[in-house]
């Protein structure tokens, strides 16, 4: 009787926690995504595999009096296109790029990157991930 009540008692801990975890982990979204989907330049982004290497504040953010704010656990994640368009961020750019662009979102983020890791790292430099075709493979 006891050692059945213990038993379940251990189980229902178990599933308890389990509920907890599921409850409270960031959902993840799509293991694959292509960005600007029906444009002149789709871009394929395998979004699984980054989330393995980088962080999730590596690349989302939020935005608060028209501010960027740093990405913070559980907060709500959106299409970079909700606030990178002519309306929320009108005119905003970080060096030559248009961030009230999706293209200068997408440029600002990949494609920094890519050009960081090429730079340092001669096996992706080898793999050309700085280059066009990376992401906007050919058809
Ligand atoms: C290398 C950059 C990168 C990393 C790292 C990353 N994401 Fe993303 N994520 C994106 C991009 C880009 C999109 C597509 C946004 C769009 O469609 O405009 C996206 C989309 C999403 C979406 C779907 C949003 C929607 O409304 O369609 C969710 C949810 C999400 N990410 C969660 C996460 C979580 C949680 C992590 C960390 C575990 C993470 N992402 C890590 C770049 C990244
Ligand atoms: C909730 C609104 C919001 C969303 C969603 C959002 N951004 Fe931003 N982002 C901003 C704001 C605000 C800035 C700052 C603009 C300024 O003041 O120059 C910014 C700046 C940037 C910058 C330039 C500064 C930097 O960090 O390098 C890049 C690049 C960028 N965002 C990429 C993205 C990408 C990629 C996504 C989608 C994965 C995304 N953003 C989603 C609001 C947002
Ligand atoms: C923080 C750095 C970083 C950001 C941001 C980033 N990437 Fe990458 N990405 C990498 C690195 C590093 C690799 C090479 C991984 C490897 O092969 O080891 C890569 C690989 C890729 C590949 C090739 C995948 C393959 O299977 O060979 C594609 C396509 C890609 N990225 C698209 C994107 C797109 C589109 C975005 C923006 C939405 C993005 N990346 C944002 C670092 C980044
Ligand atoms: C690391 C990934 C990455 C690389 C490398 C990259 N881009 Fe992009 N590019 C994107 C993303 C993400 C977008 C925004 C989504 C879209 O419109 O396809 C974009 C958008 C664009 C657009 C706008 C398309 C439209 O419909 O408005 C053009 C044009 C473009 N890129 C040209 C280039 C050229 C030329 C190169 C090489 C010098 C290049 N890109 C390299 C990720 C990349």
């Amino acid at each position: 009787m006891l050692k059945k009540f213990f038993a379940c008692g251990v189980m229902s801990l178990f599933i308890m926690s389990c509920a907890a975890i599921l409850a409270f982990a960031a959902d993840p979204g799509p293991a694959e995504i292509t960005l600007g989907e029906g444009g002149k330049k789709p871009a394929v982004f395998p979004h699984k595999k980054h989330q393995d290497a980088f962080k999730c504040a590596d690349c989302h953010h939020g935005m608060a009096d028209g501010k960027q704010v740093p990405y913070a656990e559980g907060q709500k994640i959106e299409k970079c296109e909700t606030c990178h368009n002519t309306t929320a961020l009108a005119g905003k750019t970080k060096g030559s790029l248009a961030l009230d662009t999706l293209k200068g979102a997408g440029h600002g983020n990949c494609l920094e990157c890519h050009k960081e890791k090429a730079g340092s790292d001669p096996a992706l430099k080898e793999k050309k991930i700085d280059k066009c075709d990376t992401c906007h493979p050919k058809k």
